[in-house]
């Protein structure tokens, strides 16, 4: 450890030389000055916490030096030596915030303590300093920069502090909070988190003295997944863990950016696989079914073999259109876009369904907002996918009803949305995680293409694509894509 500095000022040589021993031999270091001035001198350019004054000098005087350093560094630890019969100069040195005084002859006992005194006071002001700061710290790191959810909880799951991000989003005042298990404001719960999406990180920092990390799944009011992660760093105090500081996080729309990135990265490579089969499989495809209908028409119309012949050319046309949509799908070429007004393609998306949808008795609805900015987009592709959103909604409702194809701006996030309503049988919710995936389908004709070929296309336009659906009110698929802003990069 670094050796304590005493200043020493005294004119007289002989008390400067025994003091210096003196103090020396218990540990300090003494540097010394027989006068005020160069005392003053020495104190400006040294580190120095404590010094040890005689009050009579010549010149500047001990009382006047004190109150030139108490100046200085208001800090400074000021002991007086003061002779007898000086008594009215000692109390008035301690006016001037004196730390103590020793009178002469000095013993050595008595400036010991003094000094001791000196230096605790030095330190009980650092620590007092140093806990404010970190106090303040503290509360800034709990309060103003971690925008995360902040509890610190005991061993026995009861509230300690918490954070004011944390008591908004529970709508709780922190009197409220504190001294409540945490279970209990958290998750209206009577015992601690527990099972397999519910792990309590805290049972497990008390288990393991380490910092922990769960993830708890619980459901927003439209029944989507939310995410939270949960970090509990544990808190000593005397060597054992009395309680953990937790931190959670929402993290699902991180998770549902990686699951959309892994959606991406699934559809490219079965892209790539499909387009290379899809190519080979049709030129025997289309020579199945030339020979079929050769085979038709060698024989007479009325042969039996005539019904088979028929069903193989049917089947035959089914493969390639699979495999059309399979082509469709794994297209790589990037789309060439132009500036459109998405009416008219809505428009005519429904030109081209209502045929099919008066075939089973359906009605199309359009609704169409009148104030429409136009869009930079691929029309063909763009068709493509609203039509196969309009055919999944005849294919969902029952004959008699409608579906509704609105279009909408909405300029504050510069987009254009359009959405496509059915009252059709929904889409159970152990099945909303699939459908978009390539060949789910619980059609018996159907490829199970149709949303990821929409998905695809929606995507290469910087736009998104969502569903809602409800077993008992149907389902509303919604694209949004961005107002028309850069370049068109096709032929017009
Ligand atoms: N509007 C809807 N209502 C209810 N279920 C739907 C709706 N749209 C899609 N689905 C479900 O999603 C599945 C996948 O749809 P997708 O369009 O990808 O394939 P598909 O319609 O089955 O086949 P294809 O599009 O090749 O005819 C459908 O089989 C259906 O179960
Ligand atoms: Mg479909």
């Amino acid at each position: 450890m670094m050796k304590k500095t005493i200043l020493l000022v005294d004119d007289e040589p002989d008390i400067r030389e025994v003091l210096n021993i003196s103090l020396s031999d218990i540990g300090y270091k003494v540097l010394t000055a027989e006068n005020g001035a160069d005392a003053l001198n020495i104190f400006k350019n040294a580190d120095i916490p404590v010094v040890i004054t005689d009050i009579k000098m010549p010149g500047i005087d001990g009382i006047e030096l004190l109150r030139k350093i108490k100046h200085e560094n208001p800090e400074t630890e000021v002991i007086m030596l003061t002779g007898h019969g000086d008594l009215d100069l000692a109390i008035k040195s301690l006016k001037f915030e004196a730390t103590d005084f020793i009178t002469k002859p000095i013993d050595d006992d008595a400036l010991e303590l003094a000094l001791k005194r000196a230096f605790e006071k030095i330190a009980t002001r650092k620590k007092l300093r140093e806990y404010h700061r970190n106090r303040a710290m503290n509360d800034i790191l709990i309060n103003e920069l971690i925008q995360e959810d902040v509890m610190i909880i005991g061993a026995d799951h009861r509230v300690l502090d918490i954070n004011e991000t944390m008591l908004n989003k529970l709508g709780l005042e922190k009197e409220e909070a504190i001294g409540r298990h945490c279970y209990e404001i958290t998750h209206r719960q009577s015992t601690p988190c527990s099972g397999e999406n519910h792990q309590c990180p805290l049972v497990q920092t008390l288990k393991t003295h380490k910092s922990s990390k769960e993830t708890h799944v619980h459901k927003d009011k439209n029944n989507n997944n939310i995410y939270y992660s949960i970090s509990a760093y544990p808190l000593f105090e005397n060597g054992q863990v009395i309680g953990a500081i937790e931190l959670s996080r929402d993290i699902t729309a991180d998770i549902n950016a990686r699951q959309a990135m892994m959606q991406q990265d699934k559809l490219a490579s079965i892209g790539r696989l499909s387009a290379g089969v899809a190519h080979e499989i049709n030129n025997p495809l289309t020579t199945i079914l030339t020979s079929t209908m050769l085979l038709q028409e060698d024989i007479a119309p009325d042969d039996p073999i005539q019904e088979e012949l028929e069903t193989i050319a049917n089947e035959t046309l089914r493969c390639r259109k699979i495999v059309a949509s399979l082509l469709d799908f794994a297209r790589q070429t990037k789309p060439a876009k132009k500036h459109y007004n998405i009416n008219k393609i809505v428009g005519e998306c429904i030109k081209l369904t209502r045929k099919q949808a008066a075939f089973h008795n359906l009605t199309i609805v359009p609704n169409l907002s009148d104030d429409m900015p136009t869009v930079l987009m691929d029309k063909d592709q763009i068709q493509q996918a609203v039509i196969n959103l309009i055919l999944n909604a005849t294919d969902a409702t029952d004959s008699g009803g409608t579906i509704t194809v609105s279009t909408q701006f909405i300029p504050q996030n510069k987009v254009v949305e359009i959405a496509i309503s059915d009252a059709g049988k929904g889409i159970p919710e152990e099945k909303a995680d699939k459908i978009f995936e390539p060949f789910f389908t619980t059609k018996d004709s159907g490829t199970g293409l149709g949303l990821s070929i929409t998905h695809g296309i929606i995507g290469q336009h910087g736009g998104t694509i969502d569903v809602k659906s409800n077993q008992s009110q149907g389902t509303t698929f919604t694209i949004r894509l961005p107002q028309s802003q850069g370049k068109q990069n096709g032929n017009p």
